[in-house]
């Protein structure tokens, strides 16, 4: 297994009291295989991620407990200094707001460069010459022209393929998107999509694939992680998630997808608000919004349950599961 992440807990101390944002994640990448994360927003999907990245802010983060094993070694017991090493060369993050992670006093040219020649004690020449290849690479026109200019005189589209070359540079093993085209319009968005899914398939990468947008994953994902509150409520293939959800947090986002055969119908939403982190409700913290919750729903956290009616392995953290299947 490329990476397993087990029973992973982070909080935050902060002045109003100790904000619990992720309580106890488990989930699993291989290589070659994308796993979505989704859930709304302030469910611990950014989180979870700095975390493996080893990026996380300590303090005011604390890691209480859990593994992170990346092809079974333990990150969280590694030396700051090895930590880097896995950091710079193993794996890689791409962040949804490329403008504010490229440096605008650099040249994209010397912003890809940079990599070879720190990691890989490259000349100045022949980084320059990397960099030409990873823009085409990424598909950006003219790279041997447009390799010296400045990140804000390229699109949001070629920023964020600026972005994802400068990712793919050290040839990673692991890849973490974070919501990588949320902030391009529609039809970029697919265009930059099928370029990361293209060039994980080619480089037989694990990608961790974040996002709120249950519409983009179909396609590319293998399996799905749905998070709420800091923990995975359903764990599936993301043909059987579509199929019939295990988790009525699940059905909820699935019903909430715009679709064209439904034009001019209200959309749906899910009632409330995701939980205050400081005060997560008591039971399972989906119950004051569920339109299934039993008494049980609002007194015993659910463990997360094999669905055993699946022919594939699949997971619920709802003690109605079988109910939500077949409703
Ligand atoms: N540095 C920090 N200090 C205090 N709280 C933090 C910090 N970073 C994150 N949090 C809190 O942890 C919780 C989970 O945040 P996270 O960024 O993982 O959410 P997310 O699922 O990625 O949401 P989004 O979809 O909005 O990106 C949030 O309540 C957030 O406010
Ligand atoms: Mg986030």
């Amino acid at each position: 297994m490329l990476l397993e992440v087990r029973d992973l807990h982070v909080e935050f101390h902060t002045r109003d009291g100790v904000a619990k944002a992720v309580n106890g994640v488990n989930y699993s990448v291989e290589a070659g295989e994308t796993l979505a994360v989704l859930g709304e927003s302030g469910s611990g999907k950014s989180v979870t991620a700095q975390a493996v990245m080893g990026i996380l802010d300590m303090p005011p983060g604390k890691i209480p407990k859990g593994e992170i094993l990346f092809k079974g070694q333990d990150l969280l017991k590694l030396k700051e200094e090895e930590r880097r090493k896995v950091r710079g060369a193993k794996m890689a993050m791409i962040f949804q707001d490329a403008l504010s992670s490229l440096n605008p006093v650099l040249s994209v040219g010397e912003q890809l460069g940079e990599m070879f020649i720190v990691h890989k004690g490259m000349s100045k020449k022949d980084a320059r010459a990397k960099a030409v290849e990873l823009m085409d690479r990424v598909r950006i026109p003219a790279a041997r022209e447009r390799v010296g200019q400045y990140p804000h005189q390229f699109s949001g589209g070629m920023r964020q393929r600026i972005m994802i070359a400068m990712a793919l540079a050290l040839e990673p093993e692991l890849i973490i998107a974070d919501e990588p085209t949320t902030a391009l319009d529609v039809t970029v968005q697919a265009q930059v999509m099928d370029l990361l899914a293209e060039l994980q398939r080619e480089y037989n990468m694990g990608l961790i694939l974040i996002t709120h947008d249950l519409g983009v994953v179909a396609d590319v994902a293998d399996k799905i992680a749905v998070m709420y509150a800091g923990r995975i409520v359903e764990q599936a293939p993301v043909h059987e998630i579509y199929k019939a959800p295990a988790h009525p947090y699940t059905r909820g986002l699935l019903d909430s997808i715009p679709r064209l055969d439904q034009k001019g119908q209200e959309l749906y939403a899910i009632k409330g608000l995701p939980p205050n982190l400081l005060a997560i409700p008591p039971g399972c913290a989906f119950n004051p919004r569920c339109p299934m919750a039993q008494d049980v729903c609002r007194t015993d956290v659910p463990p997360l349950y094999e669905v055993t009616e699946s022919p594939v392995p699949r997971a619920s953290a709802c003690h109605f599961w079988k109910e939500c299947l077949h409703g």
